[in-house]
């Protein structure tokens, strides 16, 4: 692509990724589906970084690591067949980017969707494993009554974050009609740092 487009939540929550990953990093995908973004993000952390990813469903979980071993990426991931509710149990380590990309499997059963209580659960730890300056990122499908339910208290979670301690944007196409994807980025403060 060349210049400046408006496109998708799916297209801005990437563009953050790229220009926070940097090759040794760690990185999450919270929600692994068929792998598409785990092979896109454990490229950016390069070979001597790790990605760490989760899916509830073991199908998931196996059509990613046939993905990234095919990419050649496989030996820098570690895949866990668990919810990412348990994410603050799991990974031990600072983490400089955690992606959400909630709903449902495509081509998936629709049934197997992210749901409130365990996005409220899973987003709550993984903030506190961003490392200064880390970032989430964070697709949200409100065409769905459990998609709409959990953009809601999304919402409010986010809004009541303390602006000393994380800056939250939420992005959203006015003009897109009601249930169309909504992107936020969240960012840990680096403390007392200069900003513009
Ligand atoms: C929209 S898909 C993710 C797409 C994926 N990022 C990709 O690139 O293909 C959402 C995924 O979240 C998973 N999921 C649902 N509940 C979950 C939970 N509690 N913990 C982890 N993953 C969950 C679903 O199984 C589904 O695979």
């Amino acid at each position: 692509m060349d210049g400046f487009e408006l496109r998708s939540a799916r297209f801005l929550a990437a563009q953050a990724q790229e220009q926070v990953l940097r090759p040794g990093n760690t990185a999450v995908d919270a929600t692994l589906g068929n792998g598409h973004d785990a092979c896109r993000l454990a490229e950016l952390v390069g070979p001597s970084g790790r990605l760490i990813g989760f899916d509830i469903q073991p199908d998931a979980v196996k059509r990613s690591r046939e993905r990234l071993t095919g990419a050649g990426l496989i030996g820098r991931c570690e895949l866990h067949a668990v919810g990412h509710e348990h994410i603050a149990e799991i990974v031990r380590e600072p983490v400089r980017l955690i992606v959400f990309n909630l709903g449902w499997l495509p081509g998936g059963d629709k049934s197997v969707t992210t749901r409130r209580e365990t996005t409220r659960r899973a987003v709550t730890g993984a903030l506190t494993l961003l490392e200064p300056m880390g970032v989430l990122t964070l697709c949200a499908y409100p065409g769905h009554e459990e998609g709409e339910a959990e953009l809601r208290m999304l919402t409010e979670m986010f809004s009541a974050l303390r602006p000393q301690e994380y800056n939250v944007l939420h992005q959203r196409f006015l003009n897109a009609g009601p249930g169309a994807p909504e992107c936020f980025i969240v960012q840990r403060q680096a403390g007392n740092r200069k900003r513009l």
